[in-house]
This record gives C-alpha cells, sequence and structure tokens, in this order.
C-alpha cells in the first residue's frame, strides 16, 4: 500500500480545515440569514449552537479521521467493519454534491463582481444602482451559469492536482490577507453616519422575533460554517499526523469562524442601516452592501478587488472541500483516477446546479414549498442533511469507537485533560442527539 499523503507542517492542515470551514458561509450566508432571523438573537443562538455542538462534533469527526486514516466512507467501515455506518460516510458525499452545486451559484456571482470590478464598471455608482446592476446580472441566463462554470472549473482543476500541492500552499497566504481587510472594512463601515442602528441590530438579541424555524436556521448555520455533518472534516484529518493536538486545532478553527462571522456582521449591518438597505433582502444582501461600502473608502475600488480575490479564495477552499470528499472515496489514493474523477464529479455537479443558478432569473418562477429551487437546495442542505448527517456522527462516536481509545486519540500532542474530555463526550452521547432532534423536529414543524 503507497504511503498515505500527509499535511506537510500543522499549520498546513489548520489553514486547510479553517479554509474548509471559512467560506461563504460565514461571510456570505451568516449575513443574509441573521437579517432575516431578526439579527441579534439569531447570532447569540448560533453562537452557542457552535460551542455546544459544532466544536464537539468537529472534534468528534477529527477523532474518527485521525483513528481510521482513511476516507470519508473507508474511515467508518474500518472502525465498524459490516455494518452500515459506512452509510454516514455516503451521505455526506451526496450531501457535499447538493452543497457544491449551490454554493458555485454564489461563487459565480463573486466571479461576476470581479470581472466588473477590474473592467471599472462598478465606479461611482448609488447603492439603489449597484442592486439593480447585480440583479440583472444574476438572472441573466448565461452569465450566471458561466461564471458557475468557472468557478466549478477551478474547484476541478485544483482537486485534480491533489490536496496537499493544491489547497495547502494557498491558504497559508489568503487566509490571513482576508482577516486583514474585512478588518479594514469593518472600521469603514461602523464608523458610517447611522452605524450603530446596524450594530445595535447584530449585537442586541431581540428574543420576540425567535421562532423555531429561527432556532431551526441558526443550528444549520452553526454546522455549514464549520463543515460539520458531511465528514469533510474527517477525510481532512486523516491527512494528519498523529503529533498533532485535535482538540487546539478544532478550538483556532471554531474562533477563527466566529471572529469572521463577527466582522462580516459588522461590516454588513452598519452599512445597510446607514444606507437604509433591507436586512432580510435574502442570498443578495451581501452583494447588494458591499460595493456601496467599498465605495465610501479612499482607493475603495482596488480595496474591493483586493476583498474580491481573497472572498473568491475562501470560497474555492470550501469548495474544494467538497469536491475532495467525493473524489477522495472514488479514487482511493489513485493519482491518476483522482483526476479523471475530479473532472466528472465537477462537471455533474456543475450540470445538477444550473437550475439553482437559474433560480434568480428565468427558473425564479418555479417554486416548490415556498422556495425557489436555490433555496429549496440550500434549506434542504442546511437544516435537514447537514443536521442529519451530525446526529449519524454524534450516535457513531459512543456506539463504535472505544472511550478509552478516544481520550488517547485526542490527547496525543494535547495533554488533553480527563475532566474536559468527559465534557466533550456528554455533549456528543446525550446533549448533541437530543438537540438536534428536538430543534430539527420543531423547526420542520413535525412536532
Ligand atoms: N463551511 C463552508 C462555508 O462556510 C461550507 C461547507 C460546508 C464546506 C460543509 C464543506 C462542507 O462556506
Amino acid at each position: 500500500m503507497s504511503q498515505r499523503e500527509q499535511w506537510s507542517s500543522k499549520l498546513g492542515f489548520i489553514l486547510a480545515a479553517a479554509g474548509s470551514a471559512i467560506g461563504l458561509g460565514a461571510i456570505w450566508k451568516f449575513p443574509y440569514t441573521a437579517g432575516q432571523n431578526g439579527g441579534g438573537a439569531f447570532f447569540l443562538i448560533f453562537i452557542l449552537f457552535t460551542l455546544l455542538l459544532g466544536l464537539p462534533l468537529l472534534l468528534a469527526e477529527f477523532s474518527i479521521g485521525r483513528t481510521a486514516q482513511s476516507n470519508a466512507v473507508d474511515s467508518y467501515r474500518k472502525i465498524a467493519p459490516n455494518s452500515k455506518w459506512h452509510w454516514v460516510g455516503i451521505l455526506g458525499m451526496i450531501t457535499s454534491f447538493i452543497l457544491l452545486s449551490f454554493y458555485s451559484v454564489i461563487g459565480g456571482w463573486i466571479v461576476v463582481y470581479l470581472f466588473k470590478a477590474l473592467t471599472g464598471q462598478m465606479n461611482g455608482l448609488t447603492s439603489d444602482q449597484y442592486a439593480e446592476v447585480f440583479g440583472a446580472t444574476i438572472s441573466s441566463p448565461l452569465t450566471s451559469v458561466f461564471v458557475q462554470f468557472l468557478f466549478i472549473l477551478m474547484t476541478i482543476i485544483v482537486v485534480a492536482k491533489g490536496i496537499q500541492k493544491g489547497i495547502e500552499l494557498a491558504s497559508k497566504i489568503m487566509m490571513p490577507a482576508l482577516f486583514i481587510l474585512f478588518f479594514i472594512l469593518v472600521i469603514r463601515a461602523v464608523t458610517l453616519d447611522g452605524a450603530m442602528e446596524g450594530i445595535i441590530f447584530l449585537l442586541q438579541p431581540d428574543f420576540s422575533k425567535v421562532t423555531s424555524q429561527t432556532i431551526l436556521e441558526a443550528m444549520g448555520q452553526s454546522f455549514f460554517t464549520l463543515s460539520v455533518g458531511v465528514s469533510v472534516m474527517v477525510t481532512y484529518s486523516s491527512y494528519l499526523p498523529k503529533s498533532q493536538s485535535l482538540p487546539r486545532s478544532a478550538f483556532s478553527i471554531v474562533g477563527m469562524n466566529i471572529f469572521i462571522v463577527l466582522l462580516a456582521g459588522l461590516a454588513i449591518f452598519p452599512a445597510v442601516f446607514a444606507f437604509d438597505l433591507e436586512p432580510g433582502a435574502g442570498p443578495v444582501l451581501l452583494f447588494n452592501v458591499l460595493p456601496t461600502v467599498f465605495s465610501q473608502l479612499p482607493f475603495g475600488m482596488l480595496f474591493f478587488i483586493a476583498f474580491l480575490i481573497l472572498f473568491l479564495f475562501a470560497a474555492l477552499t470550501s469548495a474544494f472541500s467538497m469536491l475532495e470528499i467525493i473524489v477522495s472515496v472514488i479514487s482511493k489514493g489513485d493519482a491518476a483516477l483522482r483526476k479523471k474523477w475530479s473532472w466528472i464529479i465537477g462537471l455533474a455537479i456543475f450540470i445538477c446546479g444550473v437550475p439553482s443558478a437559474l433560480s434568480f432569473g428565468i427558473l425564479s418562477d418555479v417554486v416548490l414549498f415556498d422556495k425557489t429551487i436555490f433555496d429549496l437546495a440550500d434549506f434542504a442542505v442546511s437544516n435537514v442533511l447537514l443536521p442529519i448527517g451530525a446526529l449519524l456522527i454524534a450516535l457513531f462516536v459512543p456506539a463504535r469507537m472505544k472511550k478509552t481509545a478516544l481520550y488517547e486519540e485526542l490527547k496525543l500532542g494535547s495533554g488533553l485533560k480527563k475532566g474536559l474530555f468527559e465534557a466533550w463526550f456528554i455533549l456528543i452521547r446525550y446533549v448533541a442527539p437530543i438537540l438536534i432532534i428536538a430543534v430539527m423536529l420543531d423547526g420542520l414543524g413535525l412536532f
């Protein structure tokens, strides 16, 4: 058997795992979902779910991956041979497939903006005009499908090359740069006239706006932003040497994520209120607001272009992980097969994603359960498939892994205290399953 590829450094793994986690979820989805769900209370519930469920589940996926040292499906097979548990991995592959099919639509929107900014089409418009131009662009069938294709093409090319060379190197430079630019953006946004209302909207919880749907959305959002529930993190941690601390990696990824969510919120909502925009505008929110904020900065267009490049990169590193989990199962470490299947699966995802791209234009009237095709795919992934995947992982760990072995695995390189380990185990064994089932039944109206 050939030696499995490993991350060349601890930082490499953290950056790639954080790269999978930090993406459209924190930067695009969080602001619009929070905007639709009343702001502060949603933010608070999201943080609670992230700490109570997301973090423990991330650690659970890490322990599965590094214990088994295999891909998302075989990891379950190795730990629980002759059982049906590997279906958790297969479910993760299916979820990833659907996820990338609509994720690429938004990835494409970034490409559109980048093109427009680079060709000087974004200079000096008013905030209403930005929204108008953007609306017209994404409703054009040809443009939206073409840029979606470009986004998937970039994903395929990197995944076809192999995990380490493709993902690790780029993450090292781009991720810190993204943080810095976000910071500049936040400073500009919170110093706008009328910014305070937006800050209050984000940070002051108003529980009268909370419904069972809000709670489900907040839980889905926390799984979505951490890439939890699809076994992506099982796959990534399987490349990690035994000397690295899993808890520390999990903590830093969760920390970075919450931080970027906060930055995104602080960049968007002050501007939404300062320019009298609509916080509940939906998936287009970020794209309508951003250019206006940048236009308020000196050298705004230059900053905007830099931001779009980094944003595109953040979305791509997440997209890589979605395709990677599927391809790594099918190609089983064979480089030639990896190449072939990256293309086949990537193109299949593109084809299945076209209706989502058209949901903002010619298919906008096609509505199922009150949702467009795009919204339905997003809802199914975030609020149904990710929670089910997370639930199964929470059930798998105590059912099929030995507690002592788990403790040993988590202790490697971290010296994790027994008490913390026990707390984690209780969260996984009891809290996660009960909470996920309750929130899902309630939020989906099945109670
Ligand atoms: N966490 C990614 C984001 O926030 C999305 C993702 C979810 C990626 C699940 C992989 C698996 O953009």
